[in-house]
C-alpha cells in the first residue's frame, strides 16, 4: 500500500479549519489538526467523532504564534509521520476594536497569530517538501485582507501581510515543486462570526451578493483544489470565496 500524504492544518479544529480537516482526509490524506492547548476539550471530541468516521487522522497542540512551540509541533509530527506535503495556514484571530480604541496588544496579538505565524510554522516544514521536491502550502486569509473592514486594523494588516508572503515565498519554492497560494474566504459561518454584535452582523450579509454567508465546507473545498496533486501549476495567488461581497480580478 503507498504511504498516504500528510498534511498539517493549523486551527484544525476550529470551524473552518475542521472543515479543512474533514475535506483533506476524505481525500485520501493523513490529516494532523494542530489546536491552542485551551482548545484540548474541543480537539479531543473533534477526533474521536472523525476516527469513528474512519479518519486518518491525529491531533497536536501548540501555540502557532510561539517560534519555540511551533520547532516542537514540526518535530513531533515529522518524527511520527514523515514529510509533510501539505500545509494549511488557517489560525487565525480577531480582535475588533475601532483604531482610536485598539490598545497596542489588540494589535500585537493579532498580527502574531495571524501573520507572524506564517513565518513560524512555514519554516518548520518548508525545507522538508522542497528536499523532498512536491509541497503544496496553503494560506488562509479573509475578504478583509483584500477590502479592509471597519473595527479590524489590525485584523486587515494581517490578513493582506499573507498575500505579500505568498507571491514572495511561491517565486522561490516552485522549481522544488512547491506550491505557495493563499484563499480569502468571505463572511464563514463560524464561531468567529457568531461572536459579532447582531446588528453588525445583519448589515454585513445584506451586503452580501450571495445573499447569506459562506458554509465553512465551501472554503474547505478550494483547500482541496489547490492540494491536489494536478495543482501543480498554479502558485502565487490568491482564490477568493466570498459570495461577490469583494470583486476583483
Ligand atoms: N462604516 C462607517 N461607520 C461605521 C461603520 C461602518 N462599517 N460601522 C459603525 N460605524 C460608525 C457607527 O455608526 C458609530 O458612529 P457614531 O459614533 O457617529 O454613532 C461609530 O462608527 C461606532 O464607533 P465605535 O468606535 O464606538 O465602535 P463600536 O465600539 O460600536 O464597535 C466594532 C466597533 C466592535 C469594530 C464593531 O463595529 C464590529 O464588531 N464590527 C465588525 C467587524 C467585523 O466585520 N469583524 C469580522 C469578524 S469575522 C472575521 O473577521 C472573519 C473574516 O475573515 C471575514
Amino acid at each position: 500500500m503507498t504511504k498516504k500524504m500528510v498534511a498539517f492544518v493549523t486551527g484544525g479544529v476550529g470551524g473552518i479549519g475542521s472543515a479543512i480537516c474533514r475535506e483533506l482526509f476524505q481525500n485520501g490524506y493523513q490529516v494532523i489538526a494542530g489546536y491552542l492547548p485551551a482548545e484540548e476539550d474541543v480537539a479531543q471530541a473533534t477526533l474521536k467523532e472523525w476516527r469513528a468516521e474512519g479518519a486518518d487522522a491525529d491531533i497536536i497542540s501548540g501555540d502557532v504564534g510561539n517560534f519555540a512551540s511551533c520547532v516542537e509541533m514540526g518535530k513531533t509530527i515529522q518524527q511520527k509521520f514523515g514529510v509533510v506535503q501539505v500545509l494549511v495556514n488557517c489560525a487565525g484571530i480577531t480582535k475588533d476594536r475601532t483604531f482610536k480604541k485598539m490598545a497596542e496588544e489588540d494589535w500585537n496579538a493579532v498580527l502574531n497569530v495571524n501573520l507572524n505565524s506564517l513565518f513560524n510554522v512555514t519554516k518548520q516544514f518548508v525545507n522538508g517538501m522542497t528536499d523532498a521536491g512536491y509541497g503544496r502550502i496553503i494560506n488562509i486569509s479573509s475578504v478583509n485582507g483584500k477590502k479592509g473592514q471597519f473595527g479590524q486594523t489590525n485584523y486587515s494588516a494581517s490578513k493582506a501581510g499573507m498575500h505579500g508572503f505568498t507571491m514572495a515565498l511561491a517565486q522561490e519554492v516552485v522549481r522544488k515543486g512547491v506550491t505557495v497560494n493563499t484563499i480569502s474566504p468571505g463572511y464563514t459561518e463560524t464561531l468567529m462570526t457568531k461572536s459579532m454584535p447582531a446588528d453588525v452582523t445583519k448589515q454585513i450579509v445584506d451586503q452580501i451578493p450571495a445573499g447569506r454567508m459562506a458554509l465553512p465546507e465551501e472554503i474547505a473545498y478550494v483547500v482541496g483544489f489547490l492540494a491536489n496533486e494536478r495543482a501543480g501549476y498554479i502558485t502565487g495567488v490568491n482564490i477568493s470565496c466570498n459570495g461577490g461581497l469583494f470583486i476583483s480580478f
